[in-house]
């Protein structure tokens, strides 16, 4: 059963009743994107910057609550200084430009990650789009920038000892309440561009129960129409949470 408007869609689109409220993409293939043209690699980033406007604007249309998007890894550090200065630009550059227009379209900016080490001005920058957005409801952007999923668990651990919690205190809920993206709820969708198959170290505790899309497309290609696909798939997916398929009165509830 499919509805066919929902907030302002184009009229021909089909929207799957079933929608996933939290959204994470790996962002990947920018790279190869530009290989493919004969073009640099930082072209390939410029057009994959582009791409996340428009499936920023898809996901306010198509009514996704929440979309977490890994923007920067821990592990991109590795990556040629070149490169690095290049994406740590593009998300100065992304606030610099689009900071007005997000935040008066209600995006609530989020990040996710370690902030030491980002340079001076960006964590200013960054610190500023959270302030300024963070009433917003529209949809909430979790950018995940020096982020790492083990990481991530390593300083949640580190915060639960330091905090003094008694080991019989600690349990899921409270681990959850120690992750970057706390309060909010766990991704129910992860998208990864560009036909690889894996999480590098992204949402590694969240991820647990997510539904996996991957597609060959690669990132700056990934466009309105292959969200749309990737939301339908997700609709048609049954979503156990370890139950077998007579136990689920409500498929999408643990
Ligand atoms: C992967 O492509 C992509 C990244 C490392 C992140 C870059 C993301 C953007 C430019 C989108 C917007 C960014 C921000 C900061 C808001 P890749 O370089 O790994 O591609 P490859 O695997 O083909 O080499």
């Amino acid at each position: 059963m499919v509805i066919t408007t929902r907030n302002n869609l184009n009229a021909e689109t089909t929207l799957p009743e079933r929608l996933p409220r939290h959204v994470a993409i790996i962002m990947d293939g920018n790279g190869r994107w530009a290989k493919a043209r004969g073009l640099p690699r930082t072209e390939g980033h410029r057009q994959g910057t582009e791409n996340l406007r428009r499936i920023l604007r898809a996901a306010v249309e198509f009514g996704v609550e929440i979309l977490t998007i890994y923007a920067f890894s821990t592990e991109n550090w590795k990556r040629p200084r070149a490169e690095v200065r290049v994406l740590m630009s593009i998300l100065e550059m992304v606030i610099d430009r689009e900071l007005d227009d997000l935040n008066q379209e209600g995006v609530q900016i989020r990040h996710i990650g370690e902030m030491e080490g980002i340079p001076q001005v960006l964590q200013r920058k960054i610190h500023t789009a959270k302030e300024l957005t963070k009433q917003n409801s529209t949809l909430i952007l979790n950018v995940a920038f020096n982020y790492g999923g083990r990481d991530e668990i390593v300083s949640a651990v580190r915060k639960i000892v330091e905090d003094g919690v008694p080991a019989d205190q600690i349990d899921e809920a409270l681990i959850s309440s120690y992750m970057y993206t706390s309060p909010l709820p766990d991704p129910d969708l992860i998208i990864r561009t560009s036909g690889e198959m894996r999480l590098s170290n992204f949402l590694v505790w969240q991820g647990t129960y997510a539904e996996y899309y991957f597609t060959p497309t690669f990132w700056p290609d990934f466009n309105r129409e292959e969200f749309l696909k990737a939301l339908v798939e997700y609709s048609n997916r049954t979503r156990r949470f370890g139950k077998i398929d007579e136990q689920l009165s409500n498929r999408d509830v643990p």
